[in-house]
């Protein structure tokens, strides 16, 4: 016989399609340790209130106790006749205790409950996200020092653009990630609100203290609206936003990785242990976890938009479509929390292919900005500095040289303005890409200093987070 908690009203059992539709206890049962937490604040509730002596609350608080033990031991597990989590220990809590079991689901229902354990799994597990975001800015903080001194080829458009320090880039991604970690931050302190005492939807007429309650289990206040609080999921989703935002940016850092890793880049060496081989192909070796955290940021986005559907339109309160609620914020936290790891150990143990950075970073006349802005500086218009370095551009191209190849007369011949000047100075100078790096030495730029600066700054900033 299926155990519900709830039957009294109807006369025939339901309907087999029903009960597989219905249950959920195959995904909720993880809440169970949250469950549990927020069964006993609700005991001594229930016993502050007079609903229970002294000696059934220990009663009750040993039973929670010992079912706790034994669900962490795999003794208590869900059957299949359980609808959900709240079923399967309830009946745990039954065959403990007999009839006083029955005594705690007083004052409370399954709409503030599961609100609850949901804003409990994911207030901890959001901790966790937090601790292994660290660990991911921490790798590319200690390769960014690395080679902060590195000149790589900038790119826009995934064209050559201007000569940067490869530390520069590695902690761009960094900005991005503690920008993650202090939404998530952020996200807590909305989170931390508790909906036990609403009931169903409207509250409860027994003399409970949901600000004891929600103290108990470390939220900031009780919810002050009942019925908001039963039907509110903007927690799940504002997570779940979170959760995709991450994804996109380690989707987009896998993206570079498997461009560097190519043999047209040759910038990176992935280490063989965040490498896979080819069934067929023996000399492969592919960038595979780089390219699992730019797949898997799909399911994230997915996971968002799944939820967001589901929410949308429902009319308060609490709506069995909320069950619907789980699966997206589980499948996300799992997805993240195997990801991260795998992405910190393949930046970690990347190496960096230095030599071919520095050779590759003049390349495509990267330094033709840092050209015209010296002409700006001899009083030239940016105007005909621009056009005056284009035209030496193609002159370049038309007659198969580089930019650092050209002799002072090749530069006089192509135009005026690259002359020596009266201080015998020539334009060749700032032709160098040190240079060029030095030079963008203002709050933000790719100077090597500067990012010194940035890489001390992040990591007072990562530690702090
Ligand atoms: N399993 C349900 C859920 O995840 C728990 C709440 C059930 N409430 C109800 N009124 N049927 O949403």
């Amino acid at each position: 016989k299926p155990m519900r908690l709830w039957g009294g009203r109807f006369e025939g059992g339901p309907a087999d399609a029903l009960t597989r539709l219905s249950v959920s206890v195959q995904f909720d049962w993880r809440l169970a340790p949250y469950d549990l937490l927020a069964s006993r604040a609700h005991a001594r509730v229930l016993h502050r209130a007079g609903l229970l002596t002294q000696e059934e609350l220990d009663r009750m608080l040993g039973a929670l106790d010992d079912l706790d033990r034994a669900c962490r031991k795999g003794e208590f597990r869900p059957t299949v006749a359980d609808e959900d989590v709240h079923t399967a220990l309830e009946r745990g809590l039954l065959e403990r205790l007999g009839s006083l079991g029955g005594k705690l689901r007083a004052g409370r229902s399954r709409n503030d409950q599961i609100a609850t354990d949901l804003r409990l799994y994911l207030r901890d597990h959001v901790r966790m996200i937090v601790s292994r975001l660290v660990e991911l800015e921490t790798a590319l903080i200690s390769q960014a020092e690395e080679n902060a001194d590195v000149a790589a080829p900038g790119m826009t458009h995934l064209q050559h653009a201007q000569p940067v320090s490869f530390g520069h880039q590695l902690l761009a991604h960094v900005h991005a990630l503690t920008r993650d970690v202090d939404r998530l931050r952020d996200w807590d302190r909305r989170a931390a609100v508790s909906p036990l005492g609403s009931g169903a939807l409207a509250g409860s007429s027994l003399p409970l203290d949901p600000a004891a309650v929600a103290a108990e289990l470390g939220f900031d206040a009780p919810a002050p609206n009942s019925m908001d609080a039963v039907a509110d999921r903007d927690f799940a989703a504002e997570f779940l936003f979170c959760a995709a935002l991450i994804g996109v940016h380690i989707s987009r850092l896998g993206e570079e990785i498997v461009l560097w890793a190519s043999q047209e880049f040759r910038w990176i060496e992935v280490d063989d242990a965040y490498s896979t081989g080819s069934s067929i192909m023996p000399q492969k070796k592919n960038p595979d976890v780089a390219e699992l955290a730019r797949g898997k940021s799909g399911r994230l986005i997915g996971s968002l938009m799944s939820l967001l559907t589901t929410l949308k339109g429902l009319p308060l309160t609490y709506n069995r479509d909320l069950q619907e609620d789980k699966e997206p914020v589980f499948d996300a936290v799992d997805t993240l929390l195997l990801v991260l790891p795998a992405v910190s150990g393949m930046v970690s143990t990347m190496r960096v292919n230095k030599a071919k950075l520095e050779a590759s970073a003049p390349d495509g006349f990267a330094l033709a900005t840092d050209l015209a802005e010296l002409l700006v500086r001899r009083g030239v218009p940016f105007r005909e500095a621009h056009e005056a370095v284009g035209h030496l551009v193609v002159w370049c191209q038309v007659n198969d040289k580089d930019l650092g190849e050209l002799t002072d007369d090749e530069l006089a011949k192509v135009s005026p303005h690259f002359a020596v000047d009266a201080t015998g100075a020539s334009v060749r100078d700032v032709l160098n890409v040190h240079g060029a790096l030095a030079a963008r030495s203002a709050f933000g730029g790719t100077a090597p200093d500067r990012v010194r600066d940035q890489i001390a700054n992040l990591r007072e900033v990562v530690d702090g987070q």
